[in-house]
């Protein structure tokens, strides 16, 4: 016995070692047919990663104080060796997140990975996209410019229209009776700890669920269905260690390919990911002509400005932008179809689908715009079909016309 193996003994003696490698990568059976769409999780990770590592660095010379932060961010990004690299992987970041954490939700709406028997993989992923949100909106007052100000002001506001106790809720949530410095102070707690702590603890539980189970896949067939008889191992699966990780390595790649060709050339993506009014500090004496949320709001912030005012109250608007994100969880039990994949369902999912997709970013790019009567009625009609695509959805896909799903997974 060498060295080695002496060790690793020593080791499985006193900790799973061995035997979580094998149950988690080498003996992990996952369907052999992923495509580019099963991507997404890993780079999910990959960008968690980035930025709680980036997120440390800011940390180190970011002050959270009104009176200083602005000048700290500026600090890190002329001064700081490195620091604007730092800076724009940690702000362009958290844009790719949600480009990555869109499309990994997207790819679980093709091939119903949501339904039985990953119900709750996917709660634990509207979870984490609403830990994220918070996450993204709680970070985008630290540098303490007009845009953090005011979108800060704007969505902390909102909490005061809830009848009765929005006024004290949304001093409570200030702690003053504006966004203030000690609303920069709690921001900063909950950004740079206690978030990042919920966000990898649903992370984490997001995969035990996801290893339990096993991954759904393009066919949406279950490959635990049809094991070898004497290994007991699926014949649709092959072994995670080394199959996907070597095929994640290459997506990995190409992210970063992608991800550097935006952090050096455009790492603000023409006011996307960073607006322009972020670059002025903080005037609590002037209000920004136009205040929008960045882009991954938008199609929430455009179906709450779509509601019309009941009394005066923007509160109708607020209970439907937060049953847009509610409906998500309800969506395993929703779905009616005798089928998971894209592949295999009828005429009327892929035209909901489109039109839902279709919807979703029409209303991003309405977010975006300066509210106008024409630009109202377009987010009306979208929120409509947002809303329908949920409440229709038990009736539509019971009476679509699926193909007959296949016993084995197609390739
Ligand atoms: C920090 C954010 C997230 C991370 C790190 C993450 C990570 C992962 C990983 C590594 C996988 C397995 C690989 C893959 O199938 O792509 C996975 C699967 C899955 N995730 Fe996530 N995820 C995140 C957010 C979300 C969100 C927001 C949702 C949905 C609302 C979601 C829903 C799912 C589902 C349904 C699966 C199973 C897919 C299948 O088997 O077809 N995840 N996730």
């Amino acid at each position: 016995m060498s060295a080695l193996q002496k060790m690793m003994g020593w080791v499985d003696d006193r900790f799973p070692l061995t035997a979580t490698y094998k149950a988690h990568l080498s003996e992990y059976y996952a369907p052999k047919n992923f495509n580019f769409w099963y991507f997404f999780g890993s780079l999910a990770l990959l960008v968690l990663v980035l930025q709680i590592v980036t997120g440390i660095f800011l940390t180190m010379n970011y002050k959270p104080d009104a009176e200083l932060a602005f000048a700290s961010v500026e600090y890190i990004m002329r001064d700081v060796d490195w620091g604007w690299l730092i800076r724009y992987m940690h702000s362009t970041g958290a844009s790719m997140f949600f480009v990555v954490v869109y499309l990994h939700m997207f790819r679980g709406l093709m091939y119903g990975s949501y339904r039985k028997p990953r119900e709750l993989i996917w709660i634990f992923g509207v979870m984490i996209y609403l830990a994220l949100m918070a996450e993204a909106f709680l970070g985008y007052l630290l540098p303490w410019g007009q845009m953090s100000y005011w979108g800060a002001q704007v969505i902390v506001n909102l909490f005061a229209a809830v009848p009765f106790i929005g006024e004290d809720l949304s001093i409570w949530i200030r702690g003053d009776y504006v966004i203030g410095d000690a609303t920069l102070n709690r921001f900063f707690a909950f950004h740079v700890i206690a978030l990042p702590l919920v966000l990898l603890g649903l992370v984490v539980v997001h995969l035990v669920a996801l290893h339990e189970v096993g991954s759904n896949n393009p066919d949406g067939v279950e490959i635990k269905k049809h094991k070898d008889p004497v290994t007991h191992i699926p014949l649709d699966g092959i072994p995670f260690h080394p199959y996907y990780t070597v095929k994640d390595i290459v997506g990995v790649i190409v992210f970063l390919m992608v991800f550097s060709a935006i952090l050096f050339f455009a790492p603000e993506m023409g006011g996307y990911f960073l607006e322009a009014a972020n670059f002025v500090p903080a005037d609590p004496l002037k209000t920004p002509e136009h205040i929008a949320p960045l882009w991954y709001f938008t199609p929430f912030y455009a179906i709450l400005r779509a509601v019309p005012p009941l009394f005066g109250s923007q509160f109708p608007g607020v209970v439907a932008m937060g049953m847009s994100i509610v409906l998500m969880f309800f969506l395993p039990w929703l779905d009616r179809s005798k089928v998971k994949s894209i592949r295999y369902r009828g005429p009327i999912y892929k035209v909901a689908l489109a039109l839902f997709i279709i919807s979703f970013i029409g209303l991003g790019y309405l977010g975006l715009l300066p509210s106008t009567p024409v630009a109202t009625i377009f987010a009306q009609v979208f929120s409509v079909i947002y809303f329908l695509f949920f409440l229709l959805m038990p009736w539509y896909t019971s009476i679509d016309k699926t193909k007959p799903e296949p016993e084995r997974v197609t390739g």
